[in-house]
């Protein structure tokens, strides 16, 4: 496994690699888990040579303190990485991806309105100029993104389309714990309380939106929204900051079950200071 730290050192990579195998990129910002791991395995089956990047790009952290806690484990991922087959990791440094300030505005068209966008002032920018490097010095055949960021996906799916990226955006399902937690590195800074309060999140998002369709969709949304945002606050870890019921392609905000063939739910609790995040299809 080739590991690149620089812009040069990728590109000898690529040099030395066989050039015609199709190739993949899994962006990701380390702390590696088995969630990462199954969009490489996608990856593999998909393309001869796989890179993972591994970088924690400053320009998407909306907090300070989120960016500087945030865990970073270059060695373990490393080994983690030559064990699941990637054949390059690229892990610069900021300076090498930002020599200067990057100040390229990305226009979303709304996919951004709702959700996390609100949230997290600036974030998606931040995802849009990381990503768009990553294809410009990688050019890869194809992109592998999680649903676990469900609205980072969309997001890169129409700013590769807007931008005329010739990749393909593969789309991986969420890999979850056994008891239903969604897997993130941020996992990694639960205490032993919260890391057995996390499940209750999936559980009952998923227990809410069965009752909801045995109900023919009857509950109407904001009661539906609001029942939810209680029984997730019954666990005295756990503080919901939103929860919503948006279109799943348009990515905005349902009030009307029927006004949407395919319906997401998606939302943000803070267990302690981490922020955990989450999303189903309903409908
Ligand atoms: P990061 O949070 O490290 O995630 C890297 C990729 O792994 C993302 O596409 C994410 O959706 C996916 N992923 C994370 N947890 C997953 C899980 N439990 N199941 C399936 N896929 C999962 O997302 C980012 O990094 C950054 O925003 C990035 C795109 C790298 C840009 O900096």
């Amino acid at each position: 496994m080739i590991v690149a730290k620089t812009i040069q050192e990728l590109k000898d990579g690529y040099a030395a690699a066989c050039p015609s195998a199709k190739k993949g990129l899994v962006p990701t910002m380390g702390a590696l888990h088995e969630g990462h791991l199954s969009l490489i395995s996608k990856a593999k089956e998909m393309c001869g040579f796989v890179t993972v990047s591994v970088f924690v790009n400053p320009t998407q952290f909306n907090n300070p303190e989120d960016f500087k806690t945030y865990p970073r484990t270059l060695e373990a991922d490393c080994k983690l990485l030559e064990k699941a087959g990637a054949d390059m990791v690229f892990a610069p440094s900021a300076e090498e991806i930002y020599p200067e300030r990057d100040t390229r505005v990305f226009d979303f068209h709304g996919l951004d309105r709702y959700g996390e966008g609100p949230m997290r002032p600036g974030h998606f920018n931040g995802v849009a100029q990381i990503v768009t490097k990553l294809f410009d010095l990688n050019k890869p055949d194809c992109a592998f993104f999680g649903e676990k960021d469900y609205q980072q996906l969309a997001i890169l799916k129409r700013i590769a389309k807007d931008y005329g990226y010739p990749i393909e955006i593969v789309p991986c399902p969420i890999l979850r714990a056994d008891d239903g937690l969604a897997l993130s590195s941020r996992n990694k800074l639960l205490t032993p309380e919260q890391r057995k309060a996390a499940p209750h999140i999936f559980r009952t998002m998923s227990s809410s939106a069965e009752e909801l369709a045995r109900s023919g969709y009857s509950i109407p949304a904001d009661e539906f929204i609001s029942q939810l945002v209680g029984r997730i606050n019954e666990s005295p870890e756990l503080e919901c900051e939103y929860m919503e019921a948006v279109d799943a392609e348009s990515l905005q905000k349902i009030s009307d079950w029927n006004s949407s063939s395919s319906i997401r739910l998606w939302g943000a609790v803070y267990a302690g200071k981490v922020r955990l995040i989450d999303n189903i299809q309903i409908k």
